[in-house]
């Protein structure tokens, strides 16, 4: 079986190699892979981007079927390109994918079903989101409704802060479209944790979840970055508090995007914030998996990933258990200088050990450049351990950690701290 995984990131990494462990998938070719997917011999690196050429690849290649990792492809289009040439492939159509492309599609479509969110309001109009504002006072949020790559998204703690990103956005126009609606919400207090599902259309079939660190240093200060380590399981999740997001969230929005004639297919990633008391709201949804909780997650499924993705396109996921390492899994991403303003690039990678049964290596922003390893982005590597414990799964990963170099090179020493401090830890 030949598998092509569209992205080139952490997460695409660690989707390649698990499906490339299937006895019957013969290659895995990444388009357009980095230098981690560049080195291994069971997956081919492709140069192309465009949907059409992907799809003339996949038809002259035999390929079985594609899993799309970022949300840029989904958003575009890709599924339904595929779709319509009668290609499989795995993700939701453009239509289901403005879950995350719109934040107001996405807020809209919460309060039509009555899942649990953030109170918001939508504005265009500069001045009456000053106006909104001034009468919610802060702390507040405003998000940008289109894709911004991470940077569409403002906690701000004080009003002055909260104008600055309102004309930031819809005044001076930094976002371009992506900016040029806002969503404010109210601020969630509390703890947050990633709740990612695979949907075929109609059956949803629940990932190990799993818990990111957004800042980039230590003790969660510094700015916010795309991830700079995460961990699975999430302690936070309970069985019953697991049980109760299926029921109040990820079902009725599986329902209600069929229901709206939206039918939604392919991970599924509810962003959750739990307050005190432990009851869930949704901050967001993507519609695709998170990196880097891919890394660890994938690190600790041990049923066939290529078996998985078959009878999802089969539309047959309850037919499917999924089995996992019982054991915690903990992935340290190592950033490059600069990271997240100004990432350098060029810099050389060495030490990378020999991924072990307790410590893989996945790549992200590197590239393999006449036989040398250099960065060539912000999150460079994702080192993911398995161990009996979150202090345990640390161990293997800082172990790791301090073999590998690159100048510049960023880490945080604290991944997985909130963790331990769950008894179920
Ligand atoms: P989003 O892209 O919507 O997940 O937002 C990015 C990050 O901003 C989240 O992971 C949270 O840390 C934070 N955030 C988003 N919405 C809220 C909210 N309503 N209250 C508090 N923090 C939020
Ligand atoms: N790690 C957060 C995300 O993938 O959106």
């Amino acid at each position: 079986m030949k598998i092509l995984v569209v992205g080139g990131g952490g997460r695409e990494h660690a989707l390649a190699w698990k499906l490339a462990q299937s006895e019957r998938v013969t290659m895995v070719y990444v388009a357009p892979g980095n230098g981690g997917t560049a080195r291994d011999a069971r997956m081919c690196n492709v140069a192309l981007s465009a949907p059409q050429e992907l799809a003339d690849f996949v038809r002259s290649e035999h390929i079985d079927f594609t899993v799309v990792g970022p949300e840029a492809p989904l958003a575009a289009g890709i599924v339904n390109l595929f779709r319509a040439q009668d290609l499989k492939i795995f993700g939701p159509t453009k239509e289901a994918a403005q879950l995350e492309s719109s934040k107001d599609f996405a807020k809209a479509f919460m309060v039509r079903h009555n899942i649990p969110t953030a109170e918001y309001q939508t504005f265009t109009d500069a001045a009456a989101a000053h106006a909104y504002l001034n009468e919610k006072g802060a702390p507040i949020v405003i998000k940008a409704d289109g894709l911004a790559a991470g940077k569409g998204v403002v906690v701000a703690q004080t009003l002055d802060e909260a104008h600055q990103a309102v004309d930031m956005m819809l005044s001076d126009n930094k976002l371009g479209s992506a900016g040029c609606r806002v969503v404010i919400e109210e601020f969630l207090a509390g703890e947050e944790a990633s709740f990612i599902v695979m949907v075929d259309g109609k059956h949803v079939l629940a990932l190990a979840t799993s818990q990111d660190h957004k800042r980039l240093r230590d003790q969660d200060e510094g700015p916010n970055t795309g991830g700079m380590g995460a961990y699975s399981p999430a302690p936070i999740i309970t069985p019953s508090l697991h049980a109760r997001v299926m029921r109040e969230i990820i079902n009725p929005t599986v329902q209600g995007m069929a229901r709206d004639g939206i039918p939604y297919s392919g991970f599924l990633y509810a962003g959750l914030m739990i307050d005190d008391k432990g009851n869930p709201k949704t901050l967001e949804f993507n519609c695709r998996m998170g990196d880097p909780e891919t890394q660890p997650i994938m690190a600790r499924l041990k049923t066939d990933l290529a078996h998985v993705f078959e009878q999802a396109l089969h539309g047959a996921l309850d037919a499917v258990e999924l089995e996992w390492d019982r054991r915690t899994a903990l992935g340290v991403v190592l950033a490059a200088a600069g990271y997240p303003e100004d990432p350098r690039k060029g810099d050389v990678i060495r030490g990378i050990p020999a991924d072990t049964a307790e410590c893989t290596t996945f790549h992200a922003g590197t590239v393999l450049q006449d036989g040398q390893l250099q960065t060539s982005g912000g999150r460079v590597l994702c080192v993911v351990g398995l161990g009996d414990s979150v202090k345990m799964a640390q161990k293997h990963v800082y172990d790791t950690v301090e073999k590998i170099h690159f100048d510049g090179m960023q880490y945080r020493r604290d991944i997985g701290w909130r963790g331990m401090k769950h008894p179920a830890a």
